[in-house]
């Protein structure tokens, strides 16, 4: 551990962060950091989601400060040109956001002007950090696992009627897989937005995660139709190497099949 704290807090709360030697290369869910607390530093990996959130500030300050991560703000103006270009308007989106986590997704649609957002996490430190950090920011945030869905939770979510889907760094690695990103397409209406990034291993011929599998059927089963795609940089690695996404638009035809 060499690289001192970089203290550029959100508002007044700085956190003491402390990131690995940056010549050591760490897989994506892997990095870790140190943080300083009361009773001395903590080590955090960048995964554990809970632990993260349940420290106000720190996700901020560690992944769009100091790595630099641009990827609600990319999602999201993309989605909004799209809108543009099909002459619709985001005041028609009632987006469910899947891996809403502490809520930055939520914020940028709801600071370009659509209808209503709904989270969807799978752990309950989401919902908490999201109610504490950016109240009002979601019209209401299910903890939920959407690979196993009572009929109950299904019909909560269509009752909805969700005329978009956003999924933003929270595909892949120990997050979410295939079977809950088909799970959240198929609660939102046919016709809706599909806004999604996804790593650009996970696209590839070789990935083995099952989603180029699934979103390439998707789009040559014409169940959904891509309206743009952009190669983008996520954020930065603790090594300081750009990690690069797809940024995906998209609209939805019809249901994916198991
Ligand atoms: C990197 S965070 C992204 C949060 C937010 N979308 C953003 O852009 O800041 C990934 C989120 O996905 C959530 N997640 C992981 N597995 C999930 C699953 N199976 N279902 C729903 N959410 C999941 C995690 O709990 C975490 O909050």
């Amino acid at each position: 551990m060499a690289q001192d704290a970089q203290l550029a807090g959100l508002g007044t709360r700085r956190l003491r962060i402390a990131l690995p030697e940056p010549s050591i290369s760490y897989e994506q869910d892997s990095e870790w950091c140190l943080v300083e607390h009361a009773d001395g530093w903590r080590e955090i990996r960048f995964h554990d989601y809970a632990e993260i959130y349940s420290i106000e500030g720190l996700y901020e300050q560690l992944f769009y400060d100091i790595l630099k991560c641009n990827s609600p703000r990319t999602v999201c103006s993309l989605l909004k040109a799209e809108l543009t270009r099909a002459g619709a308007n985001p005041g028609e989106l009632r987006v469910l956001d899947l891996g809403a986590g502490n809520g930055l997704m939520g914020e940028e649609l709801v600071g370009a002007g659509v209808a209503s957002v709904v989270g969807v996490d799978i752990i309950p430190e989401a919902r908490e950090a999201a109610l504490r950090d950016r109240p009002g920011v979601y019209a209401d945030f299910h903890i939920l696992d959407m690979t196993a869905l009572s009929e109950q939770q299904r019909a909560e979510l269509r009752g909805h009627r969700f005329t978009a889907l956003t999924c933003v760094a929270a595909l892949g690695f120990d997050d979410i897989p295939p079977a809950a990103f088909r799970g959240a397409f198929n609660v939102v209406d046919d016709g809706g937005w599909v806004a999604f990034t996804i790593k650009d291993s996970f696209l590839s011929d070789q990935d083995s995660s099952g989603f180029a599998g699934l979103i390439k059927n998707a789009i040559s089963d014409g169940r959904l139709e891509i309206r743009s795609s952009q190669h983008y940089q996520h954020r930065l690695a603790t090594t300081g190497e750009p990690l690069h996404y797809q940024a995906i638009i998209g609209r939805k035809v019809a249901d994916l099949p198991d």
